[in-house]
């Protein structure tokens, strides 16, 4: 991740607490990272805690002058290579799913085409109501990655799904998710040529190959792209189908070829 520009938004969640640790994890990877704090998420966690371990001023307000003057939430926009929002609370959820740009963080993530990931952080009710449910899967049939939640000891006292992953497990996440330079490249002209195989079916000449990391791995043609898919238990709250539904819409605007996918 060198180099890699990654803006964390923090929402208010109790998770909040975690998401310097997160920052420093994404720091250790090589990313210079951008924290943008919720008004929900200051009342959990200080501006000042963000700004000693990312190295750079965080935003908050999408009516800052003085912020705007320096880099205007567009251009905040404009400076990531990926957006990961953790923790993102029930109400981020669902102003997200319906579209909203009413602060800084769901107008930033309105004005960006760099991946977005969220990581839900909330009480296991609050997790399964039929509402969050269907926010989840508006977002994810947008191509926006949802990772966890995971299940286990929560904050209010009961026991379910609703828990952040890990800051280690999420920058990972995040890390597999920027490919090196070069890998997700899309070639810079694409033969629109459609040959057809056996089936009769045209093929696309541009193919993604989903790669087991452990331990088959398929070769990659020429016009070709790979990703890695973690293994085992960090594959289990992955939503891996997202994350190639993203990838391809990418590669479909970048190249305006429908790619075809393999694994
Ligand atoms: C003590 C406390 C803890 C909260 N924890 C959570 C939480 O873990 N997850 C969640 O979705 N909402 C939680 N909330 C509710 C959110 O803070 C509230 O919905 C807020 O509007 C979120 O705004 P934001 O998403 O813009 O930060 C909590 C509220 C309080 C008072």
């Amino acid at each position: 991740m060198q180099g890699k520009r990654v803006l964390l938004g923090v929402t208010g969640g109790i998770a909040a607490y975690k998401s310097p640790d997160l920052v420093r994890r994404l720091r250790e990877q090589g990313a210079e990272v951008q924290v943008v704090l919720t008004s929900g998420a200051r009342e959990f966690v200080t501006p000042t805690t963000f700004q000693a371990v990312s190295g750079r001023e965080v935003r908050s307000d999408l009516w800052d002058p003085e912020a705007e003057k320096a880099m205007s939430h567009i251009e905040l926009a404009r400076w990531a290579d990926f957006v990961i929002i953790a923790p993102a609370t029930a109400d981020f959820l669902a102003r997200l799913a319906t579209g909203q740009a009413d602060d800084l963080l769901t107008t930033l993530c309105l004005a960006t085409d760099a991946p977005i990931a969220l990581a839900p952080a909330m009480n296991r009710l609050m997790w399964s109501n039929p509402a969050t449910q269907a926010n989840v899967a508006t977002l994810e049939s947008r191509g926006i990655h949802v990772w966890g939640p995971g299940e286990g000891d929560q904050a209010c006292g009961e026991v379910g799904a609703g828990r952040m992953l890990e800051p280690t497990q999420l920058a990972n996440y995040v890390s597999n998710s920027i490919a090196p330079a070069g890998q997700l490249a899309v070639p810079e002209k694409p033969s629109k040529a459609i040959d057809v195989s056996d089936t009769g079916r045209p093929r696309s000449p541009i193919t993604i190959v989903v790669r087991a990391s452990c331990p088959r791995t398929t070769s990659p043609s020429s016009a070709s792209t790979s990703m890695r898919r973690p293994c085992a238990s960090a594959a289990a709250s992955v939503n891996w189908s997202s994350l190639v539904l993203s990838l391809k819409s990418r590669l479909k605007r970048a190249s305006g070829v429908s790619p075809r996918v393999e694994s």
